[in-house]
């Protein structure tokens, strides 16, 4: 039976095991998944160690997505832009393949819920892992990106590095309040201490807002605050967290998972 894990720490809210188990009972494949405590001195040797013993291949979650980048032999183009892997597979030479299908999850999900049109001026808030993750798949869909980040440096450093792959600027709050968007993603990590970016409240009137986080029917700090400002579409960050994993199961063993029916599952699930 091939083996596979999640890596990170803190690792037991991971959703990643019951999500595979679903996509291994729609695909009627037979593997075993699961979550890992990834130990910060030694993860490096966990990871050789775990593939020594024949997994097949692995998902890495905070906060080592950097590390496992580092360890990998060949990296897919996503992963090289984000210098951030999510997703190892070993290959039959042994040798081992990095991809970040994060954003890859992400366009997915934006496409499910036909929020994806070109052109599309985003707005995306942060500028640390997450956004990373994303940009390089967004800007392949001919999204116009711009980044607000709390230390602005980080953002303008991110929008030169992208600038190569499309459109892509950062705005401070003042400038945001003279634009209007088409979609705004919450990529900071805010909302994991309940709290979120504040932006002027007109940015809202035009955007669809999507957070990646996610919680209990959408309840996260960042979209109950939207909501009260005005914000007519919402959503979080589930479908997202799906598609990635979808796309991982789909390097690994051949066949890529509807995301619908096992989001439907994990959301009836979370209540
Ligand atoms: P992740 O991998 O989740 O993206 P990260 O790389 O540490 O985590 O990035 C966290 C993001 O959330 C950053 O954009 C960070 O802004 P800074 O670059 O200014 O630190 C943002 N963030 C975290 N705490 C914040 C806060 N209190 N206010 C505004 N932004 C915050």
């Amino acid at each position: 039976m091939n083996q596979y894990a999640v890596w990170g720490n803190p690792i037991t809210q991971s959703k990643s095991p019951r999500i595979h188990q679903l996509f291994a009972e729609q695909t009627k494949k037979s593997l075993q998944y699961q979550a890992r405590l990834g130990d910060e001195e030694k993860f490096e040797q966990q990871l050789l160690d775990f593939f020594a013993q024949g997994a097949r291949g692995a998902n890495i979650t905070s906060p080592f997505k950097e590390r496992a980048f580092a360890l990998a032999d060949l990296h897919s183009e996503s992963c090289l832009q984000a210098k951030a892997c999510n997703t190892l597979k070993r290959l039959d030479d042994g040798r081992l393949y990095a991809d970040n299908t994060d954003g890859l999850g992400l366009v997915a999900d934006l496409k499910r819920l036909e929020w994806l049109k070109p052109q599309q001026k985003v707005l995306i808030l942060g500028a640390g892992g997450a956004t990373k993750g994303v940009l390089y798949p967004l800007l392949q869909e001919k999204q116009q990106v711009t980044l607000y980040n709390r230390t602005a440096e980080k953002a303008v450093s991110l929008a030169e590095k992208f600038a190569k792959c499309g459109k892509i600027q950062t705005a401070c709050l003042h400038e945001m309040a003279e634009q209007s968007y088409d979609l705004i993603i919450n990529a900071t990590s805010l909302g994991l201490q309940g709290k979120y970016v504040e932006l002027p409240s007109v940015v809202f009137s035009t955007a669809k807002v999507y957070d990646m986080q996610y919680t209990v029917d959408m309840q996260t700090p960042f979209l109950n605050y939207v909501r009260s400002q005005g914000a007519m579409a919402c959503q979080d960050g589930l479908g997202m967290l799906v598609g990635q994993a979808s796309y991982a199961f789909e390097l690994w063993e051949g066949v890529l998972p509807q995301i619908e029916p096992v989001l439907a599952i994990l959301q009836a699930e979370m209540k």
